[in-house]
């Protein structure tokens, strides 16, 4: 299957960078194609609600890197979220590609994609990570995607505190065990 990832972290070597290392560690091992998108590391303009794309009908007035990412959604089986929680959110760096779905959004939504989310935040307390999921769970609700796995490495500050915690072989099972008709 196409995996396309949405990495909001700005950290190269950090937690969700090691998160997703292992998820595709696993997710190659069984035989899966991925594209990946640092969002940090790439031109992202803010949508900016001038509607000149009619979500899917003109192109979108910035053309920058989100060119290269449109394609990759659309032809992708699943698409995974990562990212640290800022505030209890996603970060703005993913937040600003997430809202330029718009503009091929007549394409994404109602298209039978399957999703995924990963996270990370230092805060270990089981409340911790309810709004970044609430917010995933609705896109996928008005999307018409399906979730079929989530990791969430609570208590985790750093790269190191994942590792000792064990999220790198959640992140890895999550990759290894995407299957045809996943769920
Ligand atoms: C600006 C900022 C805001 C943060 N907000 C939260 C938060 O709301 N809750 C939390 O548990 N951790 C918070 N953290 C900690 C990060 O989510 C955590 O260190 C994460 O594992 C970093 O992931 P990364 O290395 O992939 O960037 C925050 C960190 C920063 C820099």
């Amino acid at each position: 299957m196409n995996i396309t990832i949405l990495n909001g972290s700005p950290h190269k070597k950090g937690t969700n960078a090691y998160l997703l290392d292992e998820f595709i560690r696993g997710a190659e091992e069984s035989g899966h194609e991925i594209y990946r998108f640092d969002a940090a590391f790439k031109k992202v303009h803010p949508c900016i609600a001038c509607d000149r794309c009619g979500c899917g009908d003109n192109p979108c007035v910035f053309q920058d890197d989100m060119v290269e990412l449109w394609p990759e959604l659309e032809k992708a089986d699943i698409v995974v979220f990562a990212s640290p929680l800022y505030y209890y959110s996603a970060t703005a760096q993913l937040l600003s590609v997430v809202a330029r779905f718009y503009a091929i959004d007549k394409r994404l939504k109602g298209s039978s994609k399957k999703a995924m989310l990963i996270s990370s935040g230092t805060n270990p307390s089981d409340w911790a990570m309810m709004g970044i999921q609430r917010s995933y769970e609705e896109a996928l609700m008005y999307l018409e995607w399906a979730d079929i796995g989530r990791v969430l490495a609570r208590g985790c500050k750093t790269r190191e505190d994942a590792e000792e915690k064990g999220f790198g072989e959640k992140a890895y099972e999550l990759g290894k065990n995407i299957r045809e008709g996943s769920k």
